[in-house]
């Protein structure tokens, strides 16, 4: 064997790949977005792996700041203690989501914490950082600075509206300003550095054209943090914390072997908002420290929710706890990962989901592992039999179901995870069609069963395929269909390349269905609702806590956004009487009331089991949002929504009216 050979070989044996996400803010509460990034990040990881890569994935989170401190003191906790839970809980949701990372780097661990004096140090003592004046305008109860940009008018704080007044804070600062060259001509020539491309243009125009400022790296305002290793009037703030957390989570400082061996990063998955600090600052830092810069950084786009932003206070927000509780891991991931375009901003809709659960999980996937496993069991007792000769559209299948890898791999350069799922998807379609173009039911009935075993062989090796290209993007769900199909072997990329892999002899068995049909209309309003009741028990949770810490007086809600007399004026509330009462067919909790507002007759399902019995309410006259959408609550359809008053204790009474007026009153 020539040296070259040797060495193509130990290459091919240590191929590395080092992936991050983001270091997440501590949040209580995650919600899909934050898990869009993580979700792609263990799909890619899965799939180098796959590859045949030593993969290293790297998150974690980024636990220092005024906004911690402040959230802590709020309850009465250190900052420290405040985040462990928060920390715990965000490690919990990795693990239901079987995030497949090999460290979680906490900015507070002791060992990040040192790394982060030792390069501050490095960057002092090269001069790239040095002790000056930040000039801004200051709010004082607010301890914050502002750009006189960010000012509401009248020089008032943009956080609570007081008056700032322009002051000075001692801070260091790193000399960014003097690496814009540098960095313009480092993109120039990594033209893969800043992915996808269009965010180059983004952050050269935005950010570079007009040079750079020099950039406050530490704070003396608050405590949480860093201390400068020497100036301990002052923190290192975030983001050189942050962002090196990249640099601890793969050894640097305790594992230099570890290190070397895996950094430069390959790629850093950021979202857009935060691209500029990834391109340009973390580059600008890694070049002063004479540390080589990550490889790429793919700045991916939001979830949006119906267009806006999530938010935890306008309510707009989705949880993944009640899209797992009720539709499993695998089905949010494909959802995500499917559904959106990594590079772009997309969003949520609860039916969009469903209707993608049903079209692709149920009637697409589900439904051919339900059928090739069927007909194995009924028409060969669940033998997989010798296939016969191969037929040009046997070979057509073959052809494809053999091609997908290379299309998968092509796409997953640029990380674009709804182009792999899609393509697996023709495949899975066209399998099922090649079941409707042979019809095995019909073959069945012939005396020689040679077509019959082909044709079932096809279908079953086909999802063999399919197995495997899935598993880095639903790992559960590919090995529920190995199960089924009775593939002992461990998922091995090269058996996705190869036809007949499948071995004659082996046999399938029926565990059930992995992805059931839904009614698409049905199953968006019990999401919605699950979601929602997260969403309140979680208001509620937080209420609780601040009245027991005495932070509000008892009962005390927030009120509401402010909103226009035209947005009042589109809700049509009636004065309606009640005319019979009944149990919910489905539903222990639910009456169905048939109400009366003039000629008009309506039923709607209500909640107020345990607070009215039905003689109470027939009779009745009470208020009813009349235009509010019909929706289907458990197989009944409920025309409108009754109004009620709950206080803080719980206790809820039906709204109507002080006078006696007839049904069919509007309220204004
Ligand atoms: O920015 N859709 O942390 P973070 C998609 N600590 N992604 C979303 C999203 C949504 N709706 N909402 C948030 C920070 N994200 C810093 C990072 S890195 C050295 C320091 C993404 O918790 C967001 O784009 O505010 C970001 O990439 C990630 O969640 C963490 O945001
Ligand atoms: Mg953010």
């Amino acid at each position: 064997m020539s040296a070259y050979h040797i060495c193509a070989q130990e290459e091919q044996m240590t191929k590395k790949f080092y992936l991050t996400t983001p270091i997440y803010y501590p949040s209580d509460n995650l919600h899909i977005g934050h898990t869009y990034c993580t979700v792609a990040a263990d799909a890619i990881k899965r799939f180098k792996t796959l590859q045949g890569y030593e993969v290293q994935f790297v998150t974690g989170t980024d636990e220092h700041g005024q906004k911690i401190q402040e959230k802590a003191q709020e309850i009465g906790l250190e900052p420290k203690e405040y985040v462990d839970r928060i920390v715990a809980d965000t490690r919990k949701l990795w693990d239901t989501l079987d995030i497949n990372f090999d460290t979680f780097v906490r900015s507070t661990d002791e060992d990040h914490e040192k790394n982060v004096q030792d390069l501050f140090m490095k960057l002092y003592e090269k001069d790239e950082i040095y002790k000056g004046e930040y000039e801004g305008y200051y709010c004082t109860p607010c301890e914050s600075f502002w750009a006189e940009s960010q000012l509401l008018e009248g020089h008032a704080c943009p956080d609570c509206g007081r008056e700032t007044k322009l002051s000075k804070e001692e801070s260091y600062f790193f000399r960014l300003s003097k690496y814009r060259d540098r960095l313009l001509q480092y993109y120039e020539d990594h033209p893969e550095f800043i992915q996808p491309a269009y965010r180059k243009s983004e952050m050269i125009n935005s950010f570079l054209k007009d040079g750079l400022q020099d950039l406050s790296v530490t704070r003396s305002s608050f405590k949480w943090g860093v201390p400068v290793p020497f100036d301990d009037e002052h923190i290192v703030y975030v983001w050189i914390d942050a962002l090196s957390c990249y640099l601890t989570g793969i050894g640097l400082g305790t594992d230099e072997e570890k290190f070397k061996e895996y950094w430069p990063a390959d790629v850093h998955l950021v979202g857009k908002e935060i691209m500029r600090f990834h391109t340009i600052i973390w580059p600008a830092l890694l070049m002063a420290l004479d540390i080589p810069l990550p490889k790429k950084v793919f700045g991916h786009g939001w979830i949006l929710f119906d267009e806006d932003k999530m938010s935890k206070s306008k309510g707009n927000i989705i949880y993944p706890d009640p899209i797992i509780e009720l539709y499993g891991v695998d089905a949010l991931k494909y959802f995500l990962l499917r559904e959106f375009s990594f590079g772009h901003d997309g969003s949520f809709n609860v039916t969009s989901f469903i209707k993608r659960l049903n079209s692709d999980l149920a009637n697409d996937l589900g439904n051919l592992v339900s059928r090739t496993v069927s007909m194995l069991e009924k028409y060969s007792d669940g033998v997989i039999l010798q296939p016969g000769e191969s037929t040009d559209l046997d070979k057509e299948l073959q052809a494809m179901a053999t091609n997908i890898w290379k299309e998968n791999e092509e796409a997953m350069e640029n990380y674009q995870f709804s182009v792999v799922l899609d393509d697996i998807w023709k495949l899975v379609r066209r399998t099922n069609k090649y079941v409707d173009e042979n019809e095995p039911w019909i073959l069945a009935k012939e005396e020689d069963s040679t077509r019959l075993n082909t044709v079932l062989y096809h279908l079953a090796e086909s999802l063999r395929i399919v197995s495997i290209l899935l598993s880095p993007f639903m790992p559960h769900t590919a090995l529920e269909i190995r199960d089924q199909l009775g593939v002992k072997t461990e998922i091995d990329w090269e058996d996705a390349k190869v036809w007949g892999k499948l071995e004659v002899g082996s046999k399938v068995e029926k565990k059930g269905i992995i992805f059931p049909r839904l009614d698409v209309e049905e199953e968006a309003e019990r999401l919605w609702a699950s979601n929602q009741a997260l969403i309140d028990e979680r208001l509620a949770a937080k209420a609780e806590l601040a009245k027991s810490m005495g932070l509000v007086e008892e009962g005390q809600e927030e009120f509401k956004e402010e909103i226009s007399i035209d947005d009042f004026a589109k809700m049509d509330i009636r004065v309606a009487v009640i005319e019979s009462v009944e149990d919910h067919p489905n539903a222990d909790r639910l009456y169905v009331l048939k109400i009366k507002m003039g000629s008009e007759k309506r039923v709607i399902c209500s909640g107020i089991k345990e607070n009215y019995t039905k003689e109470e309410l027939v009779g009745k006259k009470i208020l009813v949002l009349a235009n509010l959408k019909p929706v289907k609550l458990r197989g009944v359809e409920s025309q409108g929504m009754l109004l009620a008053a709950e206080d803080a204790e719980g206790k809820l009474s039906l709204a109507t009216t002080m006078e006696e007026v007839l049904d069919n009153a509007k309220i204004s």
